[in-house]
């Protein structure tokens, strides 16, 4: 079934990641990389997942989207385990590359090739709306090469959005990008998130910029250095649009670098 916004109402739990561990293996020696991680995910929530450098988020990240089945615990969506890959949940890669031979709108479709039920027509509309969501009407037949590091993120986020996921997972998605440009993609995926036009529920957004955290997130989780366990989790109750010059907001900043210290 195609998810919208309105199938879940506010409060309900989109996403919960429950006791998940992971071990990797290294010369047949077991590598316990996260230990009981459990989250979850409201209707309308943007969660961040930070913590130190090599932890495991973007491990967590991938368990969540099905790509690593996890070593123990489990991960459910809209209460279905998520067992494998899954058309409702989209992931925006730490270092995502687009098909430089494509154009933003080829690229865009191209993710949505494996999708059999829809015909060359709805994918099409599909994918022009997820681009103009994204923020880049005008812009669909122009190739990565010509596209700035912001744009290239923006066809990114496009080509998650065009599946119509309830849930998308964000790796870190402005770490290389100019503040000016990181702070207008920002705004966008909150509002991809609060659009009741757009399928999206819920958000899980790992980043390690505290302050981005905190201009953004509902929720944050903090995992502790590896093998990653949960910190601890922080609540933003910050109204917005969030004043990031404001005393409160450095108060919030500050709770999120002594959990993560
Ligand atoms: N496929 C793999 N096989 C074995 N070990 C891996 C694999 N992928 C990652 N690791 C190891 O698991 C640990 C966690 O990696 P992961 O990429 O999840 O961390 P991260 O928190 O996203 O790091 P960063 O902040 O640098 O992006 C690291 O020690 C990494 O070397
Ligand atoms: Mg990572």
């Amino acid at each position: 079934m195609q998810a919208t916004k309105d199938e879940a109402s506010p409060g309900t739990e989109v996403i919960s990641v429950e006791h998940v561990s992971l071990d990797y293996h290294k010369e047949k020696e077991p590598l316990p990389v996260l230990v009981d991680v459990s989250l979850s995910g409201k209707r309308d929530e943007l969660v961040a997942v930070t913590g130190p450098s090599g932890c495991g988020k973007s491990t967590l990240l991938r368990i969540v989207a099905g790509l690593i089945k996890p070593t123990s615990g489990a991960v459910r969506v809209m209460g279905s385990e998520v067992k494998g890959p899954r058309e409702d949940i989209s992931i925006v890669f730490q270092n995502f590359v687009l098909l430089p031979w494509r154009t933003a709108l080829e690229n865009v479709l191209f993710g949505m090739s494996s999708r059999k039920d829809l015909t060359d027509d709805k994918k099409m509309t599909k994918a022009m709306a997820a681009l103009e969501n994204a923020g880049l009407s005008g812009f669909e037949n122009v190739y990565p090469g010509e596209l700035s590091g912001g744009m290239k993120q923006r066809v990114g986020v496009a080509r998650a959005l065009a599946t119509e996921p309830r849930l998308m997972l964000l790796d870190e998605p402005f770490s290389s990008l100019d503040d000016l440009t990181a702070e207008r993609l920002r705004k966008e995926i909150h509002s991809i998130l609060i659009n009741p036009q757009t399928s999206v529920q819920s958000v899980i957004l790992i980043s390690h910029n505290v302050e981005e955290i905190i201009e953004l997130a509902d929720k944050v989780v903090v995992l502790s250095s590896r093998p990653a366990h949960v910190a601890g989790e922080i609540r933003v109750d910050l109204p917005r649009p969030r004043n990031k010059k404001s005393e409160e907001f450095f108060q919030w900043v500050d709770k999120v670098y002594a959990l993560l210290s």
